[in-house]
């Protein structure tokens, strides 16, 4: 059948849908060429905001309202928000055919022969203490492409107040660096030039179990699980990009620095998630960090690599929340100077801390805030860009521009789109010089000069 997956949320999400449109072609499936071709469409949800989760269901009724005229079209939802409602995401989606949870993709070839069988609705969730400890049925790929995500750690064990990850995404686990080396490896030698290693909290890495042998340590000296990781995975014959993300700021140690810093494959770019500049609304979202830590951290990663971007994300409004306090977080971003923000309103998650407190900063006020946080970060952001200029940039190729299809475009290591004219004997996956000439808040323009040395 030809499957079509519409994928919500974050970068676990892409990957997700990415394994499991692999698997379900191994399993005799092909990949629909667009929605309309589909015999099985599948939306790939989010429960981060109750936004996320409105767009995921809005898409699920379109999709199983035109069932009326395509009976025959099997609709189906995977991902958190499956996790989180269980077999209440049939209340929500009248019509329905089957739905499943987080790290159960594998059983999504069988789910679909079960509602071909006439079993509906089918619901596969599993519970916090059947996930598996490290989903090795879910490392396929995606051919065709040069760069990837790789799952290195699932679930998450912080505990942060607003958060609703813990509760759909389970109890924290890493992966054996063996295993992940073993899929880093076959990705190579099928064209993957870049990796980036997901966690939902990175850091975290082989921290609660063991992921290395237990005398093993990297030819550089590093004994932290991650920066092991990093560097073998920076060693692995092919790859010339490793990024890793999304980070915290109590694991930005010294030695994450040196490996930022001294493993050329590592790029300087850091998702460090700040969420607040007020100690007091840090404290109460359980952060485990002050504002003082987060910039020592900062600081770290700076004086190891002083061209480290660092990128972030912003919770405006979280309950309690005064103008003083957000006065503080506005502050504090210019402090940082980061070269990207995502701002986000507050949006009570059931059954998180937060979710008991007064959701008291009013909407409107919520808008204002995040507003004001978003110019000044396009108005930062341009002029750390406009610093670019005149300067040539090594961009890695990711082919043809999304907005301007005459152009190409991709990425410096430190993250920003670079767009330019295509040039023969350049394809994606291959390093560039590229000399800047034009910048704005999140892209920068130029025209190739060579192909660097690496390539
Ligand atoms: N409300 C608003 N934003 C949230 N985030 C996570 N939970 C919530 C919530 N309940 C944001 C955080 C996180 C990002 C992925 O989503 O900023 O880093
Ligand atoms: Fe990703 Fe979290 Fe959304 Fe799940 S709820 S898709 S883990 S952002």
């Amino acid at each position: 059948m030809k499957i079509h997956v519409r994928t919500y949320g974050c970068q676990m999400n892409e990957r997700d849908t990415d394994s499991v449109i692999s698997l379900l072609a191994a399993r005799g499936h092909e990949r629909a060429g667009n929605e309309e071709d589909a015999d099985v469409i599948i939306v790939n949800t989010c429960s981060v905001r109750e936004k996320a989760e409105d767009k995921a269901l809005g898409k699920l009724g379109l999709m199983v309202a035109a069932k009326r005229d395509r009976p025959q079209r099997l609709v189906g939802a995977m991902g958190c928000m499956v996790q989180r409602l269980r077999a209440g995401i049939f209340d929500r989606v009248p019509g329905l055919d089957f739905a499943v949870g987080t790290e159960q993709h594998h059983l999504l070839a069988e789910v679909i022969e079960r509602v071909l069988d006439g079993e509906r609705p089918v619901l596969e969730a599993a519970t916090d203490a059947d996930l598996p400890d490290s989903a090795e049925e879910l490392t396929g790929h995606v051919s065709g492409r040069t760069s990837a995500f790789v799952n290195i750690l699932f679930g998450c064990d912080r505990g942060c107040a607003y958060c609703i990850v813990p509760s759909v995404r389970g109890r924290e686990r890493s992966r054996p660096g063996e295993s992940v080396l073993a899929e880093v490896r076959a990705l190579a030698t099928d064209g993957i030039r870049e990796v980036t290693l997901l966690g939902q909290s990175v850091m975290s890495y082989g921290r609660k179990n063991k992921v290395w042998p237990g005398d093993y340590v990297s030819p550089n000296g590093f004994v932290e699980p991650l920066t092991r990781l990093l560097e073998a995975v920076a060693n692995v014959d092919g790859i010339e990009r490793v990024r890793f993300t999304s980070g915290h700021a109590s694991g930005c140690t010294s030695e994450l620095a040196r490996a930022m810093a001294s493993v050329p494959e590592v790029c300087e770019h850091l998702h460090l998630p700040l969420q607040s500049g007020s100690d007091r609304i840090l404290k109460m979202m359980r952060r485990g960090y002050t504002t003082g830590e987060y910039r020592a951290a900062v600081d770290r990663l700076r004086a190891a690599a002083p061209d480290m971007a660092i990128t972030t994300d912003i919770i405006v409004g979280f309950p309690s929340e005064t103008v003083e306090e957000f006065e503080m977080t506005r502050r504090f971003m210019e402090e940082i100077a980061f070269d990207n923000a995502f701002i986000f309103k507050y949006s009570p998650r059931p059954g998180t801390a937060a979710s008991e407190w007064d959701d008291d900063v009013p909407a409107e006020e919520k808008m204002r805030r995040n507003r004001v946080l978003l110019e000044e970060q396009d108005r930062r952001g341009l002029a750390l860009n406009g610093t670019l200029v005149g300067q040539a940039i090594e961009v890695m190729v990711e082919g043809v521009s999304l907005r301007n299809s005459s152009r190409w475009s991709g990425r410096t290591r430190t993250n920003k789109i670079a767009v330019f004219e295509p040039r023969n004997g350049i394809a994606p996956g291959d390093v560039v010089d590229v000399m800047i000439e034009k910048a704005m808040a999140q892209t920068v323009y130029g025209t190739i000069q060579k192909k660097s040395q690496q390539s």
